[in-house]
């Protein structure tokens, strides 16, 4: 095998490899939204900060992957050619409720199930 060829092999390993990682995490992604969704109604008065460190953490998970594809994933598909704007927009549109959440989950006092709710909503 020669180098070119096996710089091809690496490059398309590479990218199917990026591929499985992404779709994982965003399998993760999609469960841990339909997850909260479900339980959104459920009354948490007993167990509120759990509730709220639970949705934090998916809201955290959320933060982190776009961080991540945003200065890392991003810039190297856009050095080889690809375009990733749609990818951009949607992280906005994502991070204006996302933004809106944090607030809501910060403390009980905060707090509003419908509000999470609607918000959560707006995506799907
Ligand atoms: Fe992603």
């Amino acid at each position: 095998m020669d180098t070119d060829h096996h710089d091809k092999v690496q490059r398309r390993h590479g990218y199917f490899q990026t591929h499985f990682l992404m779709e994982r995490a965003h399998e993760w992604l999609t469960v841990g939204l339909a997850s909260i969704l479900r339980q959104a109604k459920d009354d948490h008065s007993k167990d509120m900060k759990n509730w709220l460190g639970y949705v934090g953490a998916w809201v955290g998970f959320v933060v982190e992957h776009h961080h991540i594809e945003e200065t890392i994933l991003f810039p190297f598909f856009q050095s080889h050619g690809f375009q990733v704007e749609t990818e951009l927009e949607q992280h906005k549109k994502i991070h204006d409720g996302i933004d809106k959440i944090q607030r809501l989950i910060q403390s009980t006092s905060t707090y509003d199930a419908a509000q999470l709710e609607r918000l959560l909503r707006a995506w799907s």
